[in-house]
């Protein structure tokens, strides 16, 4: 079942979001929580640190998986996942290093990818964050892309290259054209999904998604047939819903 959450703006976004995570924290504190990068959980995650330094939540049993990796960017490299992760919320919790599963788009990629779906059969997901790409992907699952696909390399389409220019000093040749990420029916194995969106851009992804057919062209309207889906979206990219596409 899939649940529409609209707020007013993105503080608001984060903090219904960060409600989930602590009550499944709170529940279950060995709990698999699935991540994201990208700037829409980012407000998340500051409150989960804030959370943690002012009340103590202990992320010390939880376990990580995250949705992605680029290719071809070193782990260190400021802009890889594994930095971001590190430097957006893993840095400010108490969860050990060996409880963080990324992607490594380092060596063998075949063998990484086996190696990530063998973790993931194994650990089940019990609240999966996602973000929404404005070509409809979660993880780089990107448009035509199989229901039933695993953990996998992918090239980039154009327009999240362009999206994520934003990070690489606006500079399109600089962006990586591959990465490894989490396959669909992955992500669909998760026990419920929090997907937030925020802002214009997202609006036809998120229509697409919420009301459009499930179709692989739009990797995200697959979440209609998952369970226990939570959306939550600011007006701006709740503002095509309920009204004819743009
Ligand atoms: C990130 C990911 C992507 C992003 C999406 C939205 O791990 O898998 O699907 O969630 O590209 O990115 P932002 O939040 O930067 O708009």
């Amino acid at each position: 079942m899939m649940k529409v959450i609209r707020v007013n703006d993105y503080q608001e976004i984060s903090q219904k979001a960060f409600e989930e995570i602590k009550k499944t924290v709170t529940e279950k504190p060995d709990a698999v929580l699935g991540l994201a990068t990208g700037s829409s959980p980012v407000g998340l995650y500051q409150l989960m640190i804030k959370d943690h330094e002012e009340n103590g939540t202990s992320y010390r049993q939880v376990r990580t998986y995250n949705l992605d990796e680029y290719v071809g960017l070193p782990k260190e490299h400021p802009e890889s996942y594994y930095s971001f992760m590190h430097r957006n919320l893993f840095d400010g919790l108490d969860i050990p290093e060996e409880n963080i599963h990324i992607p490594s788009s380092e060596g063998d990629l075949k063998e990484q990818c086996e190696a990530y779906n063998r973790a993931l059969d194994e650990n089940v997901i019990d609240v999966q964050i996602l973000g929404i790409g404005s070509n409809g992907h979660i993880g780089f699952n990107e448009p035509g892309t199989s229901f039933d696909s695993v953990t996998h390399v992918v090239d980039l389409n154009l327009s999240t290259i362009q999206d994520n220019a934003r990070f690489f000093d606006n500079d399109i040749t600089k962006v990586p054209v591959q990465a490894i990420t989490m396959g669909i029916s992955n992500v669909m194995a998760a026990k419920k999904i929090i997907l937030v969106a925020n802002g214009e851009n997202k609006a036809n992804a998120i229509q697409a998604c919420v009301m459009g057919p499930v179709t692989e062209n739009v990797p995200a309207s697959v979440l209609q047939e998952h369970p226990d889906v939570v959306i939550i979206v600011d007006k701006a990219a709740a503002s095509s819903l309920y009204k004819e596409k743009r």
